[in-house]
């Protein structure tokens, strides 16, 4: 099985919980439209059965996934209200699933639960891209920054003998062949995706898709986001020349991220048939620029990569890298301010 990377669990400070108010930005963002879509193409809420359910594909540990699930609440609760008049409460048991990869820090995320809340819990680990809930049960589905990690490494991107060896750390979109092994990959994987949501959703169930992607002809090393994992693979290389990681190592490390331009992912979409795509717009959030604060910079990382990189390198070696990411970050100041911009992204999906 492939090893499955999940962020920091826990509440501490290097923990994901406090740690995420830059993806908490686009959930905050995105409540408008959501209420939008749901009011316009959600089907009439069943009467048949009084249960509804909504999953988070992707919900890590939290606070995140409980105001992305709250405003999908909000949304079909004010929507039953306009069309019936009647109090949701009397009429409609909501039920969300968490999902995650079973190494996902659940404890906290159940511990954490809000106390207020008007819902039932379920926890659903396992991968995404299969199937983790029973066929046509699900009514709204959510994913959000979870969708350009891929379930491995690509083949050969690894294998100093392949031609599609990566020397860098994550797709950096310079090399054709390492860019091409990696879109491969995103193609399964995302294909598997919708696939396994097609199966889940009931007919006329919407999917809401949230978070980074790559606006056309833009290369990844050319945004801020790519810039700063070349500079994470620089901190690196310093690292092993100080003796505490192998280079032979380090060369084969490479990241399973693939932030997908529009075209490949709307082709994905298409491809697998089961969908329509009702939205795919750009959105922008209050915290997009990430702030240039090199302390900032280096928790990032470690909450996203730490976990990754103590078990390849040991905790020593992970330490060091994040130290210099601190200590060096102004380097790499000036080279940020001539990023070209990613993109954040609002799918909305209907099952068809
Ligand atoms: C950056 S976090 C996003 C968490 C939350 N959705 C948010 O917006 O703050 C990405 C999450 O996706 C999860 N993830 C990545 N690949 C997954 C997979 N194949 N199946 C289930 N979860 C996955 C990770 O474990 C992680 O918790």
């Amino acid at each position: 099985m492939a090893p499955s990377y999940t962020m920091a669990g826990g509440n501490g400070p290097n923990s994901y919980s406090q740690h995420s108010t830059y993806q908490r930005a686009l959930l905050e963002v995105a409540k408008e439209r959501i209420n939008e879509a749901i009011s316009t193409k959600l089907e009439t809420i069943s009467s048949e059965s009084n249960r509804f359910n909504i999953a988070d594909f992707g919900c890590s540990t939290g606070p995140n996934t409980f105001l992305a699930v709250q405003n999908l609440i909000d949304a079909v609760e004010q929507k039953y209200r306009n069309e019936t008049q009647q109090n949701p409460d009397d009429n409609i048991e909501f039920q969300v699933l968490f999902n995650d990869n079973s190494n996902n820090d659940f404890n906290t995320l159940f511990k954490t639960l809000p106390p207020t809340k008007k819902y039932f819990v379920a926890g659903v680990p396992g991968s995404f891209f299969g199937r983790v809930l029973p066929r046509d049960s699900l009514h709204v589905g959510h994913c959000s920054y979870s969708l350009h990690w891929l379930s491995q490494v690509p083949k050969g991107v690894a294998d100093r003998n392949s031609p599609a060896w990566n020397k860098d750390i994550h797709c950096t979109g310079f090399s054709k062949e390492v860019a091409e092994t990696y879109l491969d990959q995103f193609k399964i994987d995302m294909g598997s995706f919708l696939k396994a949501r097609g199966e889940e959703l009931v007919s006329g169930g919407l999917l809401f898709l949230l978070g980074s992607c790559l606006p056309d002809g833009v290369k990844m090393s050319e945004t801020m986001k790519g810039m700063l994992l070349d500079f994470m693979g620089t901190c690196l290389h310093d690292v092993a020349k100080e003796g505490l990681i192998d280079q032979e190592e380090l060369d084969s490390l490479n990241f399973p991220i693939y932030p997908a331009h529009v075209v490949e992912f709307k082709s994905v979409i298409k491809d697998n048939g089961c969908f329509t795509i009702e939205a795919f717009e750009k959105i922008s959030h209050a915290n997009e620029e990430m702030p240039l604060d090199p302390e900032f910079l280096a928790t990032s990382n470690k909450v996203t990569f730490g976990g990754v990189l103590e078990s390849r390198f040991g905790k020593e070696a992970m330490e060091r890298t994040m130290e210099l990411i601190e200590e060096k970050c102004p380097e790499i100041i000036p080279q940020l301010a001539n990023a070209k911009s990613g993109m954040q992204y609002f799918i909305m999906l209907r099952r068809n």
